[in-house]
């Protein structure tokens, strides 16, 4: 059943390609995108505000959300965690779109969140794997992700499929609104149905992954940095390391370490910085010599043909040129991988870590 694999863990990230498939192509025809909701174009240009609402992993990919939609549709996004949502008395208004994301579709608090938006007559949107669950069933429209079952506790391909729809959804928002234009979205549809075949390329890399994790696997914490995107990419990296491998490990906004959080920067601390959006590169650069200074040993995360970087970078992982829109899609793959390796060389049970059950349905 694990298809040769040994852990269902890596057996899903390697089915990111065709999940990714799976769950794009069906919604596009001739350069038009077809989200298969009821909701017509009048609908989706009206809405004044979107939330975005989910736990975990799936919260994670709604931050990815909220930068793509506010991006290319101009309308205000946040994104709530939802077990802090439905306690702060939300202002919620029926001219506002809620998006839910779960995997399982069973997770107490999102769908007790998306509860609560119904009740306040907002539109429910779910972006939900498992069909037939309970916040699919209730949800006044459903987009379904295509990743098949997932197994492993672990979220992987459910979040990259996740992230699909996000950018799906973000084209249609903003053409329907006319912040984007035809010709622009037919070339950002052509880029994202090409993500396969660099998702790819991109596993081809386990190995040189591996040896990578070799080096950092004994370390007590790690940090995550970057900025913008990459900082929505850090914290989903940070999540899937400390909840498989068990090493203590934080995500920040990269200009927000010196606040505070720099003083934990000592000798060999690992730091590994994603530097995918070249508008705020240089300022990335100037913060990894800012911990550079302090000790840490960094893992870089950035493009193929950086340049030279040996001045700060310890260990360093290239991505394919793209779009730095699309960089999520491609960065998650090396975290992924690099979270599944750490967890094996420590003997850790991959596929079931400790304390964690795979659908939450206490609250
Ligand atoms: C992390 C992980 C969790 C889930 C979260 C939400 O790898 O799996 O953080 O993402 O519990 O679950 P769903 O998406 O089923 O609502």
């Amino acid at each position: 059943e694990k298809g040769g694999y040994p852990h269902f863990m890596l057996k899903e990230i390697f089915e990111q390609p065709s999940a990714f498939s799976n769950t794009v192509s069906p919604r596009l025809r001739d350069g038009k995108i077809d989200l298969g909701i009821e909701l017509t174009d009048e609908q989706l240009k009206n809405f004044k505000q979107i939330h975005i609402v989910a736990c975990g992993t799936a919260m994670h990919a709604g931050i990815v959300g909220r930068y793509l939609i506010e991006k290319l549709a101009r309308i205000p996004v946040n994104v709530d965690v939802a077990s802090e949502f439905r306690y702060r008395d939300p202002i919620l208004n029926k001219e506002d779109l809620v998006i839910i994301i779960s995997q399982s579709g069973e997770t107490a608090d999102t769908l007790a969140a998306m509860r609560l938006a119904k009740k306040h007559g907002a539109h429910t949107l779910a972006v939900v794997n498992v069909v037939g669950s309970s916040i699919a069933r209730e949800a006044d429209s459903v987009l379904y992700t295509w990743a098949g079952p997932e197994i492993a506790v672990a979220s992987t391909k459910a979040y990259t499929v996740q992230l699909s729809v996000m950018y799906l959804l973000a084209f249609k928002l903003g053409l329907c609104k006319g912040t984007l234009s035809q010709a622009d979205a037919v070339a950002l549809i052509d880029e994202l149905a090409g993500i396969p075949v660099q998702l790819q390329s991109i596993l081809g890399h386990a190995e040189e992954y591996k040896a990578i994790a070799e080096k950092y696997c004994h370390a007590e914490d790690m940090f995550f940095i970057g900025r913008g995107l990459d900082y929505a990419l850090s914290q989903e990296g940070s999540l899937k390391l400390k909840e498989i491998s068990y090493i203590h490990s934080e995500a920040y906004a990269a200009g927000e370490l010196k606040h505070g959080t720099i003083s934990l920067i000592t000798d060999g601390v690992p730091v590994i910085a994603l530097a995918t959006q070249q508008r705020l590169c240089e300022k990335m650069v100037s913060n990894i010599k800012e911990v550079k200074a302090r000790g840490a040993d960094v893992l870089f995360i950035c493009y193929e043909g950086y340049g030279d970087c040996s001045e700060f970078a310890d260990s360093v992982i290239a991505l394919p040129q793209s779009n730095d829109l699309f960089a999520p899609l491609l960065s998650i793959i090396p975290m992924q991988l690099f979270a599944y390796y750490v967890a094996l060389l420590k003997g850790c049970d991959v596929d079931k870590p400790r304390n964690l059950a795979k659908s939450v349905t206490v609250e």
